[in-house]
């Protein structure tokens, strides 16, 4: 059989792109693995539909990117600790990652990626968003872009995790509500520059972002409300849908994402992986 050509093709204004002429199953070259980064970096969001994946496949993939992340508040599979389980069964109110974020940005070295694979998808609903923020960054006025400079926000996991979350009464991905949970709180900068292309990204997130570096709350809220909703104009999103056997990996140090929660009678599982990354500056 002819070896097939490895294509990367745009399926989305803001971001995305899908890759086909692959099979994840197999070791990558170093050639091919060089197009799939570059193409990451030029598209933020990769889709590799139709790959017949173990946990073991997932996991090889996920390793060529760098080190695997284990997640803080959620615990893993079974026999495969790196890998969690992303599901929402009929009857959930609620799933993980339906308000906008960065993936963990709680803490220090929150994950560079994250990668994910369908199992089950609803017939329709369960799409997930992105929101393209170097293009959120680049649309600010230069004052306002002047005065987030050198700013930096406090990030803690405490509206995802512990007693007062109050999330695993509503949905199938259990997160550590216990009384001996305690909050991770990380400082990062409000703009980011991203450690490989350069490029400056806004990075402040509704899910884990608690105020800006000194100051109160309340003082913070009315730029962080305006940031939230800036970041996610409709013209920097790309709406991804779902096939079952299809393999994403997204960028984010350059994207905020959400669950869309549309799908209150559907099954969905997906198996996410995430991939460390360093301190952002
Ligand atoms: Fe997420």
């Amino acid at each position: 059989m002819a070896e097939e050509t490895l294509v990367v093709r745009r399926i989305g204004a803001a971001a995305g792109a899908e890759i086909t002429g692959i099979d994840l199953s197999h070791d990558l070259t170093n050639d091919q693995f060089a197009v799939i980064h570059q193409a990451l970096l030029d598209h933020l969001v990769l889709c590799f539909p139709d790959q017949t994946l173990s946990a073991d496949d997932q996991i090889a993939f996920a390793r060529r990117w760098g080190d695997l992340a284990i997640h803080p508040n959620l615990a893993g599979m079974k026999d495969h600790p790196e890998i969690i389980a992303v599901e929402r069964r009929p009857g959930d109110t609620g799933h993980l990652g339906s308000e906008w974020h960065n993936d963990t940005t709680s803490l220090e070295k929150p994950p560079m990626g994250t990668m994910m694979y369908s199992k089950i998808v609803p017939p329709v609903g369960g799409d997930t968003v992105f929101a393209n923020q170097y293009a959120a960054y680049d649309a600010l006025s230069s004052g306002m872009k002047d005065m987030l400079d050198g700013m930096r926000a406090v990030h803690g996991d405490s509206r995802v995790a512990g007693p007062r979350a109050g999330l695993n009464k509503r949905r199938t991905n259990k997160t550590d509500e216990s009384d001996d949970w305690r909050e991770t709180v990380n400082m990062h900068p409000v703009v980011r520059t991203h450690p490989e292309t350069g490029k400056k990204a806004l990075y402040v997130n509704v899910a884990y972002t608690l105020r800006l570096e000194n100051m109160t709350t309340e003082e913070s809220q009315p730029l962080l409300d305006f940031l939230y909703e800036h970041s996610h104009r409709p013209e920097f999103t790309y709406r991804h849908r779902w096939s079952e056997k299809m393999l994403v990996l997204w960028d984010n140090r350059a994207l905020v994402h959400l669950a869309l929660n549309d799908c209150p009678t559907s099954h969905r599982l997906m198996e996410r992986i995430q991939i460390r990354g360093d301190r952002p500056f």
